[in-house]
């Protein structure tokens, strides 16, 4: 059966997870349809920090829309998805999900995904905290969104910055059910 996913990708730093999310999606799970909408903040930090325009990323979705176009099916509650991901999640989009600003189309296909009570998970990145962030997330977090910091795991002793990448891009792939193989899961100490 066909799935589709709601992917954002804000200005955030850390853009290479959002991409490597596409690339796992797209070549592990023939029957995901994904629906890509990245900022314009975050078009130019992929430029500076992976060396991608937006056309050869949007070439790993299956529709692509720009931020202001909230005439989009993603707009509407009435679009049937299996999940929305905001891959990095800048403070900016956490603020406007967690008060209702829904004035572009990541916020907006946010919300509508809350009200219509289907998964949200918002790969936030930033340190350290202040109170309106930490404040955000736990309103988020109380309207049903999953709040997963980017921060990758040790005990699986990550040896290239691709090992950390992939190991929170295959959590956020558990998180909707997809399979994969990015990481290596724990095993308990005896296996080394
Ligand atoms: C190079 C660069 C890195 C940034 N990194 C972060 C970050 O890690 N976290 C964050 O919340 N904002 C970060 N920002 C600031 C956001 O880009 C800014 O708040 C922007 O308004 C976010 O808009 P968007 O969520 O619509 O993409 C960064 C900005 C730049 C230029």
């Amino acid at each position: 059966m066909m799935r589709k996913i709601v992917v954002g990708i804000t200005g955030a730093s850390g853009v290479i997870y959002g991409v490597r999310f596409l690339e796992t999606v797209r070549k592990y799970s023939t029957n995901t349809e994904i629906h890509l909408v990245m900022s314009n903040t975050a078009i130019n930090i992929i430029k500076h920090e992976v060396g991608l325009d937006g056309e050869s990323l949007s070439r790993l979705a299956d529709r692509v829309y720009g931020e202001d176009e909230l005439g989009a099916p993603i707009a509407s509650g009435s679009f049937k998805h299996d999940g929305m991901v905001i891959i990095p999640c800048s403070m900016k989009t956490l603020a406007s999900i967690a008060h209702g600003i829904t004035d572009n189309l990541i916020s907006r296909a946010a919300d509508v995904t809350l009200k219509e009570r289907r998964k949200l998970i918002l790969v936030i990145r930033e340190t350290p905290l202040n109170l309106v962030h930490i404040k955000n997330m736990e309103l988020v977090t109380l309207a049903g969104a999953i709040v997963m910091p980017a921060a990758p795991a040790f005990y699986n002793k990550p040896r290239t910055i691709d090992d950390m990448v992939n190991f929170i891009v295959g959590r956020v792939l558990d998180l909707l059910g997809i399979e994969n193989e990015l990481y290596r899961r724990w095993g308990g100490y005896s296996e080394e």
